[in-house]
């Protein structure tokens, strides 16, 4: 048996969704632990191109259950578009896919609040996804959450009625517009009907599936520096995200994970505010039209910059990393030359990130090298030999930072376009 968790090593949109789908062929289970539907995990494989939300990225494999923890909060109505796209692509889901009943549910008033919240804070927004994150996280804390197993009795409409009495003053106030509770309530009681098949309790499907030594592959959203604790706080999501969170989120005792795929960019991309150290601003530059993006979730066009070493090797420790996944070596061919942050340091003196919070990350030294690029497609590379060898040293490079080995390396955006080493 073997729990493998797979996480990004920078701030999220590593390339996780790729990672899952390509594992998922040898596992049993795969689950979502944290998060909601802020996710946006982009998989390409014989059944299309997906950008897929909340139901685990491994569900192409058709052998593979599909788990969602209860650590995960849901916007119901994105659940069953989910569901539908699937079903319309020919992934056959039923009877291998199941929500916790104690997921919290994402309400119309946390949408509403996370871009009120936003507005009101002017240039000082944390750039969430606003899909309601932070507030469903800060209902569930603060014992004011509605979860799929309220539906089971009338306890939905009175914890209803007490969070619209709560909530629709703060939007008021806030100079939004009032919710309507009869509204509210068809609508997520329709919900319920829809995806009352998909939902049960997760406690004994987990723990039979360790006893019976399956294997499971955690699919981690967000990123190691948008964790609530570690990451670049106040600019970050509402979930732990390191793996430790899998042990709640999911019902996985600590002890059972025992792999750790560090998803890791070849570069840095950041959506939303807060700092990147090696932003790259120079928007002419031959870099920064190469590294563009635009966000799976909200079609924003995502901030670039150059690989951060340190950020990498913080990421290894605090969770634990044993092997990496390296993505978007592809992107890179074409340099001359490619800048790297190896470490940071205040006046001189090396530090390390969390030395600093995240106001003062923005004033570090960066201690930058620069390595020689390559000019060949290595798109169609398949082995680590046919890379060439300055592409081989930039992955040599991160294994000797990082201390753990690169594994695979990701040549372009497809399933296959995977060197396994
Ligand atoms: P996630 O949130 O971590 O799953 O990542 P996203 O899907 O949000 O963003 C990663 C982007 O990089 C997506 O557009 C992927 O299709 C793409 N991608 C992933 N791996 C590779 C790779 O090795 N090469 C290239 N060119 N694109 C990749
Ligand atoms: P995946 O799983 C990148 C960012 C938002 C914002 C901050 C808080 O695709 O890697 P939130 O809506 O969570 O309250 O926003 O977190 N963010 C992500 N950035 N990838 C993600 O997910 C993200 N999920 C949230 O842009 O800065
Ligand atoms: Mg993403």
């Amino acid at each position: 048996m073997s729990v493998t968790a797979v996480i990004g090593s920078q701030w999220g949109d590593e390339g996780k969704g790729k990672a899952v789908d390509y594992l998922a062929g040898q596992m049993d289970y795969v689950a979502r632990f944290n998060g909601g539907n802020n996710a946006g995990h982009t998989v390409i494989n014989e059944f299309g191109t997906f950008k897929i939300h909340l139901v685990p990225s491994g569900i192409f494999a058709q052998n593979t259950v599909g788990l969602i923890g209860g650590g995960v909060v849901i916007d119901p109505q994105v659940l069953i578009d989910e569901i539908e796209m699937l079903n319309k692509a020919g992934v056959n889901i039923d009877g291998r896919f199941w929500v916790s009943r104690r997921a919290h549910l994402i309400m119309p008033y946390h949408k509403i609040l996370d871009g009120l919240y936003e507005e009101a804070k002017g240039a000082g927004a944390t750039g969430t996804t606003r899909r309601g994150i932070g507030p469903v996280y800060a209902d569930k804390v603060s014992y004011n959450g509605i979860r799929w197993t309220d539906f089971a009795s009338d306890i939905f409409e009175s914890r209803l009625q007490m969070q619209l009495t709560l909530k629709n003053k703060i939007i008021v106030a806030l100079g939004g517009e009032a919710l309507k509770y009869e509204e509210v309530r068809a609508a997520y009681r329709g919900y319920y009907e829809k995806l009352k098949p998909y939902i049960r309790e997760l406690f004994d499907v987990v723990q039979n599936g360790l006893k019976e030594n399956k294997n499971f592959l955690l699919e981690q959203a967000m990123g190691t520096f948008l964790d609530t604790d570690w990451g670049t706080y106040p600019f970050v999501t509402a979930s732990t995200t390191i793996p430790s969170a899998a042990s709640a989120g999911l019902g996985i005792p600590p002890r059972h994970i025992t792999r750790v795929i560090g998803v890791t960019k070849a570069y840095t991309t950041r959506v939303g505010s807060g700092p990147l150290p090696t932003e790259i601003k120079d928007y002419e530059s031959e870099a920064y039209k190469k590294f563009g993006e635009v966000a799976a979730t909200t079609g924003r066009i995502r901030r670039v910059g150059w690989l951060d070493l340190e950020i990498v090797r913080t990421a290894v420790q605090l969770s634990g990393v044993t092997e990496i996944c390296l993505t978007k070596l592809d992107i890179l061919s074409g340099l001359d030359e490619i800048q790297v942050c190896a470490g940071y340091a205040i006046n001189g003196k090396s530090i390390r990130y969390a030395d600093v919070d995240a106001y003062g990350l923005s004033e570090v030294e960066l201690v930058y090298k620069t390595v020689k690029g390559w000019s060949e497609d290595i798109s169609k590379a398949r082995s680590f030999d046919e890379l060439p060898a300055n592409a081989q040293n930039y992955v040599k490079m991160i294994e000797e930072a990082a201390e753990v080995p690169v594994k695979w390396i990701g040549v372009g955006p497809e399933r296959d376009a995977t060197i396994r080493r």
